[in-house]
């Protein structure tokens, strides 16, 4: 068939787009589940000839012209539009986003109830139900109004999921009461969703930590009353105890206040469920306040290194001396300032003070913080060995050995560059610890190949070597395996000859850790992926991607496309003004376009109903991108008869020659016969000669001259007529005509008698028979 079906499909999304001459209006289209929506198609070409239409509608839509209007009812929307024309022939997609905001959106703890604890790891959860697409939703995570982290999804998935997202956690005492919610949000420029559906309650974490004040000495001055007051937050409400050897007996109380109080040291210990604070207030006298200045005021060492503090005098003094159990100074009468030294200090409970001697002897402690950075830090992960799984959790473990002090220790985790999380001890030791902190890891495919690695900072206040000491561990490169996944499977037309392996697969389009094996399945058997494909190919294919952890299949449609072929006969006989339907079987992929030619002239491309007089030899081109092929033939049409035009009316003189030619042409030949008064006269084929010599009145009349063969019969009418010139004079014409009427019976007596044989006197016929055929195209019709 010369006429172009729509060719359905992929056969044409191959064809170029870029200069498609498609308007689709709008170009893309993004709508809620259960709305509605209309799109235009047109092209912007005026000047060809097309056609244009909708592929992909179903029956939820309805359809004018060029124009679609879709209720959304069915997740997936293929639409495309087709242009067809001399040019061109070639289609554009009309991207569809389909939209679901959540059902609800909750926020709940993973494996815990009740109060949470400071320092510990948690991992909040948050439940989206029935949102759609959720490659394009975005969980957002708020501790109050601030916005703590946010994450994506990777699937790909039109239809609506339940998602859950998760954040780990390690609140400390600020977070108490905080509110922790999740927002999902979805992406869709000004047609989507423009708010976020929030979760339906927040969460409010309560936290229970333990009492810690925020300096564990403090010195009041004695006025007439001195409150102490050991008030400190902690989560359960913590309970207090006073400890003094100015105190008879043990005082449960916050705060102590009363004009009684003698200067010394009072202790208070806050106490709940999860530990204990002491914070010592020291009461001191105006009086005694004793006149004596550290410089510095602390001493931070290394363990082993040396350590020296001056201790001055502010006023004149009858002795001034150091006391500690290494490096002490005796007391010296002449020296305002003396200093205490040690080479190497070793002892990690050295309490050195300095003393004076003026009114009454006073002293003042010198605060020691001796530090040790740790022999090793380490990093390892707990219970397990080999490659991470993809959303699995994990424990990292990093080990700090031998390090003091510990409460001014913090490990930090690091993933790459990126600070992941802290941790701080609450031990309280002056001699060196082993100290174990951990992390939860939940990596995903993103984290394949990431460094993990933690870091042991010694932060030691101003005093403190700057920049605090720090220890990092080896790096931790984790191998994280995830399932394979081929996210884009689409249709695929390869021209005959190419292998399955050609099959657009790459690193993008194929993920999976181990790389996943693609094989290859049709009909429900594996195929050789290097099987070069035939034209008998095409199909529904299965690709496989496996790796150690799962496998994936998605099906794509296989069209293999191949050049024209054509199969022509020699000869075609054809009946005249019927439909030439190509009788050649014409294949191809895309289906080819044919043009037929004669002469080196193009017929109409697309419906050839010949004439009568169109036999002859033609040439059939069949071609589509892959290639072009030519069929010479004969095309033979068979036709009723036709006459040629000749002479019908004869208006003559008596006695004039006349002579009536009739002929015609048909295939299969004509029979013809001429009749005259209901008398068949003469027969032939294709050719009829009359030759009428001295015609008289009795040759006039009417002369049918017919021809026939199986597709039909014609007739062809000539008049004859004699006219009569003779003068009017009616008494000589008269006699003239019986004497002429006698003479002639008398000449016919002796023609008869001559020509005893010739029955019909003056006709001379000749029979078409004598001659040669016409070529059928040429001459016209009658
Ligand atoms: C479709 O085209 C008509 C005119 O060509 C225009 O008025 C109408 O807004 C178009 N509809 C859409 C959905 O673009
Ligand atoms: C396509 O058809 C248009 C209109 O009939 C004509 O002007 C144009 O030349 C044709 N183009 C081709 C490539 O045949
Ligand atoms: C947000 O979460 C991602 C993945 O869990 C993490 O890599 C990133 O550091 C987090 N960002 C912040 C600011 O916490
Ligand atoms: C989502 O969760 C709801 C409630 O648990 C369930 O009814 C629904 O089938 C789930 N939807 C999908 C796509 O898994
Ligand atoms: C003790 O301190 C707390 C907070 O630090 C304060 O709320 C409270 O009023 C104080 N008590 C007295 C008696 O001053
Ligand atoms: C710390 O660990 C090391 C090695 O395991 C051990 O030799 C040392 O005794 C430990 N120190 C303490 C204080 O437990
Ligand atoms: C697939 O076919 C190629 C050649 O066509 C051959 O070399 C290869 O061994 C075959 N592979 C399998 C698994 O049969
Ligand atoms: C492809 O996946 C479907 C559903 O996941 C499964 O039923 C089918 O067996 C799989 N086919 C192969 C060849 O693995
Ligand atoms: C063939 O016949 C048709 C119709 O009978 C006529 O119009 C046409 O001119 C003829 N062609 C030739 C080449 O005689
Ligand atoms: C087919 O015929 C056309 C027109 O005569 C010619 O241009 C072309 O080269 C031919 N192609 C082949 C493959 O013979
Ligand atoms: C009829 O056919 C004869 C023989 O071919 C030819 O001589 C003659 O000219 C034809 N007459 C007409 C009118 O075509």
């Amino acid at each position: 068939m010369l006429l172009l079906q729509p060719l359905i499909g992929l056969l044409l999304i191959s064809l170029a787009h870029g200069d498609c001459p498609i308007l689709i209006s709008p170009v893309d289209v993004v709508v809620e589940y259960g709305d509605s929506f209309s799109a235009n198609c047109s092209s912007t070409d005026e000047t060809i000839q097309f056609g244009l239409s909708w592929e992909g509608y179903d029956k939820t839509m309805k359809k004018t012209e060029d124009d679609i209007f879709v209720d959304v009812t069915n997740w997936e929307m293929n639409l495309t539009c087709y242009m067809y024309s001399n040019k061109t022939k070639c289609s554009q997609g009309l991207p569809v986003t389909i939209y679901k905001t959540p059902d609800s959106v909750s926020i709940s703890i993973v494996n815990h109830t009740g109060p949470m604890i400071e320092g510990q790891q948690y991992e909040l959860q948050c439940d989206i139900y029935n949102v759609a697409p959720v490659q394009e939703l975005t969980v957002k995570w708020y501790k109050g109004q601030t916005l703590l982290n946010q994450t994506t999804f990777t699937e790909d998935n039109k239809s609506p999921v339940n998602e859950t997202a998760t954040l780990q956690i390690r609140p400390d005492r600020a977070d108490d009461g905080a509110q922790y919610r999740c927002e999902a949000e979805l992406d869709l420029g000004e047609d989507g969703p423009q708010y976020p559906t929030e979760s339906l309650q927040p969460l409010s974490a309560e936290l229970h930590y333990k009492p810690k004040h925020s300096s564990s000495t403090e010195t009041i001055i004695k006025n007439d009353e001195v409150t102490l007051n050991c008030t400190v937050k902690a989560n359960p409400a913590p309970t207090y105890t006073w400890h003094s050897e100015h105190l008879k007996e043990e005082i449960s109380s916050s705060v102590l206040q009363s004009p009684t109080l003698s200067p010394g040291n009072y202790t208070c210990t806050a106490t709940n469920s999860l530990g204990s604070d002491s914070k010592v207030f020291i009461i001191e006298s105006k009086e005694s306040r004793c006149p004596i200045q550290l410089i510095p005021r602390r001493a931070v060492v290394r363990y082993g290194d040396s350590v020296a503090v001056n201790c001055s005098a502010t006023v004149p003094h009858k002795g001034l001396g150091w006391e500690a159990s290494e490096g002490g100074v005796p007391m010296t009468r002449d020296k305002n300032m003396i200093t205490w030294t040690v080479s190497h200090l070793t002892e990690w409970d050295i309490q050195p003070f300095c003393y004076i001697n003026h009114e009454e002897q006073c002293q003042v402690q010198l605060p020691v913080t001796i530090y040790k950075t740790p022999d090793s830090v380490s990093i390892s992960i707990v219970d397990h060995r080999g490659p991470m799984i993809e959303g699995q959790q994990y424990k990292l473990q990093c080990d700090v050995h031998d390090v003091a002090p510990v409460q001014n220790l913090t490990v930090k985790w690091y993933k790459g560059q990126t600070l992941l999380d802290k941790t701080t001890f609450t031990e309280d030791s002056k001699t060196p610890l082993n100290e174990t902190a951990t992390l939860l890891i939940r990596p995903d495919r993103a984290d394949d190949g990431a460094q993990y690695r933690c870091e042991a900072e010694l932060e030691l206040g101003a005093e403190g070597p700057q920049p605090p000491p720090k220890e990092t561990s080896e790096p931790l490169n984790i191998t994280v395996y995830y399932a394979p996944k081929i996210p884009f499977c689409d249709s695929w037309s390869p021209l005959t000859g190419t292998s399955l392996d050609s099959y657009p697969l790459n690193l993008d389009s194929v993920v999976g850790n181990p790389r996943p094996n693609i094989s290859w399945r049709h009909k429900a058997s594996s195929v050789n992926s290097s099987m070069r494909l035939t034209k008998f190919d095409s199909g529904q294919y299965e690709i496989i991607a496996s790796n150690d952890l799962s496998d994936f299949n998605c099906s794509v449609n296989i069209t293999v496309e191949y050049p024209p072929e054509l199969n022509c006969s020699e000869t075609y006989e054809v009946k005249e003004e019927t439909l030439f339907e190509f009788p050649c079987i014409a294949d191809g992929l895309p289906k080819p376009e044919f043009s037929l030619y004669k002469n080196g002239k193009t017929i109409q491309r697309e419906l050839f109903s010949p004439n009568w007089n169109d036999s002859g030899r033609y040439q059939l081109t069949a071609e589509n991108p892959h290639g072009t092929i030519n069929s010479t033939f004969t095309i033979n049409i068979l036709h009723a008869p036709v006459f040629y035009a000749s002479q019908e009316d004869f208006h003559v003189k008596e006695d004039s020659n006349l002579t009536l030619e009739c002929n015609s042409t048909g295939n299969p030949e004509p029979e013809m016969w001429l009749s005259f008064n209901n008398k068949t006269i003469s027969t032939g084929r294709r050719h009829i000669t009359l030759n009428i010599e001295r015609a008289t009145s009795t040759n006039a009349g009417v002369y049918t001259c017919s021809a026939a063969n199986k597709f039909g019969s014609k007739e062809k009418r000539f008049i004859v007529k004699i006219r009569d010139d003779s003068p009017s004079n009616f008494p000589f014409v008269v006699l003239v005509l019986i004497l002429l009427l006698v003479f002639i019976i008398f000449i016919v007596v002796i023609l008869i008698l001559r020509q005893k044989k010739n029955k019909t006197g003056h006709y001379e016929v000749q029979s078409g028979k004598e001659f040669e055929m016409r070529p059928l195209s040429n001459g016209g019709p009658e």
